[in-house]
């Protein structure tokens, strides 16, 4: 297939970008380098650009007939979505419109959603299915599921077709150890935790250990990039093939503690880790755990890595190579 992957650059869109040109697809790259890396994207024709440029994307859409596109294109950080809401839903909200426009225009009919857990807010119940209420508690969270609104009354009025993926804790990095995560600033458990252990920080900080769980940390589901990305790929073939717009909840239904992690990445790297007790971070539930039975059942997934160990593995083999270990 030929492909637009929009934030092609970032730590999930490359990692995409990879296991689409792997598959053999056509894939071209746009994105605006304002958090990605152009040497992420292997495989792909790289175009520098932002999605809030119209002509750019007529140009692209009338170069090439797209069968799809994924858009990984947004600002992830929640503190910062709360102190500048406007960054967000412009860049987050009026710009993926924009794209939508310009696939509209061009007759480019599939379209898979980078969504998030952050949709969901505080649970009411874990783990969390698709039924569950959308009751984001920040600007990150609204303005993903604004996004999945307009999806829905794109597809009646236009019958653009689209699969939302609500992510919840994507880890890992590609197994051979080509790319890995990296953000700038990191604010990621995993890969703050690696960076401790490669000595590129004296400590890392466990934000609150006074919740209701078990052992008093905050409790989510990891899910490795191989595996979300696999996700994505099987959407978008069953969007090719004719199917139903779609949602769907992602992870690997088993929760781990902050505590648990930290002891996973301990094992793994066999280093000791200082910890320090930080305070709550604002805004954090206590657990986040995905039902993702739906997109077992529809799209025949089923994660490879979902095992945490090897999760962190992966992703330490990259951290090791990125510092130079
Ligand atoms: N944490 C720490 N110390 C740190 C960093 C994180 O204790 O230095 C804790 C957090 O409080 C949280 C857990 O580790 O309990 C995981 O935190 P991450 O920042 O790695 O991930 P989040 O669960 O906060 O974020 C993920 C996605 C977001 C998305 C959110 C949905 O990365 O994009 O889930 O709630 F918005």
């Amino acid at each position: 297939m030929k492909i637009l992957v929009v934030g092609g650059a970032g730590y999930i869109g490359s990692h995409m970008v990879l296991m689409l040109s792997d598959q053999g697809n056509s894939v071209v790259v746009l994105d605006d380098l304002s958090s990605g890396q152009a040497e992420a994207v292997l495989g792909a024709n790289f175009v520098h650009g932002g999605i809030e440029n119209t002509a750019l994307l007529d140009r692209l859409f009338a170069e090439k007939k797209f069968d799809g596109v994924m858009h990984f294109a947004s600002f992830i950080q929640v503190g910062e979505s709360v102190q500048q809401p406007a960054k967000y839903y412009r860049n987050n909200v009026v710009n993926t419109i924009n794209l939508l426009d310009a696939m509209v225009r061009h007759g480019v009919r599939n379209f898979i959603f980078s969504s998030t857990a952050a949709i969901f807010g505080q649970p009411d119940y874990t783990p969390i299915d698709e039924a569950h209420p959308k009751q984001p508690i920040n600007p990150y969270g609204h303005s993903k599921s604004m996004v999945e609104q307009v999806l829905h009354d794109y597809d009646l009025a236009y019958g653009l077709k689209s699969v939302c993926l609500r992510y919840f804790n994507a880890a890992g990095a590609d197994p051979e150890g080509r790319i890995g995560e990296r953000h700038n600033p990191e604010t990621h458990l995993i890969p703050l935790l690696l960076q401790t252990a490669a000595g590129r920080r004296e400590y890392a900080q466990v934000f609150g250990r006074d919740y209701d769980t078990p052992d008093g940390t905050c409790i989510r589901d990891y899910i490795h990039i191989v595996d979300l990305c696999a996700a994505h790929s099987l959407a978008l073939a069953d969007l090719a093939r004719g199917s139903e717009s779609a949602a769907y909840n992602l992870g690997n239904g088993n929760g781990f503690s902050v505590r648990q992690v930290i002891d996973a990445v301990r094992e793994v790297t066999n280093k000791p880790i200082p910890v320090v007790d930080a305070p709550r971070r604002a805004g954090d539930p206590a657990r986040l755990v995905a039902d993702s039975t739906l997109a077992r059942s529809k799209l025949g997934w089923s994660p490879v890595y979902a095992d945490l160990h090897k999760i962190v593995a992966h992703a330490w083999h990259w951290e090791k190579k990125h510092t130079g270990l």
